[in-house]
């Protein structure tokens, strides 16, 4: 690596971030002060001849406070599906850890969300999609990875992938497919079992019902109450009692606007389940310290079981307080995904990875979950994605390309799971070998470990990130002997 000259866009990365010739910082400070990049990425890397060599600019975030020229580490974050600030925003673990291991910090942006458009604002509309793919993304993070290494003279520092989520299965795959780049991944809360199809199609909103649980028995009980109360009143046809208590902008009517709203309802449960941190924050949206608990307590602060579903609801959906009603069309979209996409472009993405790698076919039943009986089978699955994208889904393909469980040729992997986390059960939970290494977080919501450190941390994520630590250096350790 880094033999001949610079690639013509060299000095445009380097001039962008004002970087060139700025001494390593001496100190430690919790703020990395990320400066923003765009890297000129090739459009599609596994063909040759559609697009040729056009780019597209990637964003990227760059700190380099805390890095020691020459002898700190690379930590690179694997965007997810979301604008790349959200992501440095919610990750205080990486760069404390880059503070204390005088790493080079690096969050890459995931290419068709935030700001990272191939093809502009169209890039999310149906017939723009074609170069939007795992294997594409994994490419895009090899090679802007290889060039901040030759274009800041750190060919022999050894990196660390992290990731949370969707993020976190991107580290983990980083390891396995470029493992000359990365010395070992951090995969928090990963569920690389579940989208690779061998999951189970009710342990998604089983999961979430058991953190409800864990408030006691008469909120679990409240929620099947609110849900059967709906449905009841449906079936009478007292839509506009339903209308009223829910606060819906619409009046609802029918088995469309039935669904939508048992859909809108749901997802909220969702958010607070993987939300359910010990201290507020604003990660999904704003949202107060044990938000599970809080929602339950609004949710029986109610006489009316309709209307204390609302309350709950309110929670995700009107945290700004400003939503005369519900608009349940508007403030959630269903898509491939029924743990939620989110609204805007940046939904219509993920939305197409639903509906081409990743299998996410989870349901509802009423049975094993408190939840209004909401199939998604295959064959629906199959539906929506030709209607909606034109595109077959390919649910075995992530089993072949990123390995499915057999996971025994990789190494330097860290998976770790918050038992909180609904998509915990998608994970890997066992240590499959000296380097393969699970940790759980009891007390633990969606990747809490990434989170900065905070006086309300329970005791096993302060564990957690210690033994993620020692982890790390280890593998850099080990790294550096063998010559990065
Ligand atoms: C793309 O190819 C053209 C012509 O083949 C060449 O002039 C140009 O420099 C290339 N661009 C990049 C970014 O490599
Ligand atoms: C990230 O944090 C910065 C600084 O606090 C804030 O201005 C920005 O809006 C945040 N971005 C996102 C996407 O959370
Ligand atoms: C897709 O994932 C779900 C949940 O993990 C699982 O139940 C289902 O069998 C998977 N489908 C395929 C075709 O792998
Ligand atoms: C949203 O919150 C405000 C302030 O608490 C409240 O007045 C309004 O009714 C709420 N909207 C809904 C739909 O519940
Ligand atoms: C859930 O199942 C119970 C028991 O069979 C039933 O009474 C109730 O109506 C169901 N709830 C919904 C929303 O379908
Ligand atoms: C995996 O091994 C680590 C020690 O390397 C241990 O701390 C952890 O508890 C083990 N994980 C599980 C799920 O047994």
């Amino acid at each position: 690596m880094g033999a001949g000259c610079c690639p013509p866009w060299a000095p445009l990365v380097l001039l962008a971030l004002g970087l060139l010739g700025r001494p390593a910082a001496a100190h430690r400070a919790p703020d990395p002060g990320f400066r923003e990049g765009y890297f000129e990425q090739l459009l599609d890397h596994f063909n040759f001849e559609s697009f040729g060599n056009k780019t597209f600019g990637q964003r990227f975030l760059l700190s380099d406070k805390f890095w020691q020229r020459g002898r700190g580490p690379i930590f690179f974050y694997t965007g997810n599906e979301g604008d790349i600030w959200a992501f440095a925003n919610n990750s205080g673990f990486v760069v404390e850890l880059a503070a204390r291991q005088a790493a080079l910090l690096v969050f890459a942006e995931h290419r068709y969300y935030g700001k990272s458009l191939p093809f502009g604002a169209r890039s999310t509309q149906r017939g723009h999609t074609e170069l939007l793919t795992v294997e594409q993304a994994l490419a895009d993070f090899a090679k802007l990875l290889q060039a901040l290494r030759q274009d800041l003279g750190a060919q022999d520092a050894p990196a660390i992938a992290f990731g949370g989520s969707y993020g976190g299965m991107l580290s983990a795959y980083m390891r396995m497919k470029y493992p000359h780049l990365v010395a070992g991944a951090l995969a928090a809360s990963a569920p690389v079992l579940a989208v690779a199809g061998l999951g189970d199609s009710s342990q998604f909103f089983r999961a979430v019902t058991a953190d409800f649980e864990g408030q006691g028995p008469r909120c679990v009980q409240a929620v099947r109450d609110a849900f059967r109360e709906i449905r009841d009143l449906f079936l009478q046809g007292a839509y506009a009692r339903v209308s009223r208590d829910f606060r819906t902008c619409q009046p609802l009517s029918g088995a469309k606007d039935l669904t939508q709203l048992y859909v809108f309802a749901r997802n909220a449960f969702t958010v607070l389940a993987m939300m359910d941190y010990p201290y507020p924050t604003d990660f999904m949206g704003p949202l107060p310290a044990h938000p599970v608990k809080v929602g339950c307590e609004r949710l029986l602060s109610e006489n009316q079981r309709i209307a204390g579903l609302r309350e709950l609801a309110g929670l995700v959906y009107n945290a700004s307080g400003s939503e005369q009603c519900f608009d349940i069309y508007r403030l959630y979209h269903s898509c491939a995904d029924p743990t939620g996409c989110g609204t805007g472009s940046d939904a219509r993405a993920w939305d197409y990875q639903a509906c081409t790698e990743i299998n996410l076919t989870f349901d509802s039943n009423n049975v094993t979950d408190m939840f209004p009986a909401l199939p998604f089978t295959e064959a629906q699955r199959r539906r929506y994605c030709l209607d909606t994208w034109g595109v077959w889904p390919r649910p075995d393909w992530l089993k072949t390309s990123f390995w499915g469980a057999d996971l025994r040729a990789a190494s330097n992997i860290i998976f770790s799971n918050g038992d909180l986390d609904p998509w915990a059960g998608g994970g890997v939970r066992s240590n499959l070998s000296a380097s393969l290494v699970a940790i759980t977080i009891r007390g633990g919501a969606h990747h809490l470990d990434l989170r900065a450190s905070h006086a309300d941390d329970p005791p096993s994520v302060v564990e957690a990130r210690a033994l993620e630590a020692s982890l790390i250096q280890e593998w850099l350790r080990a790294a550096r002997r063998a010559g990065r």
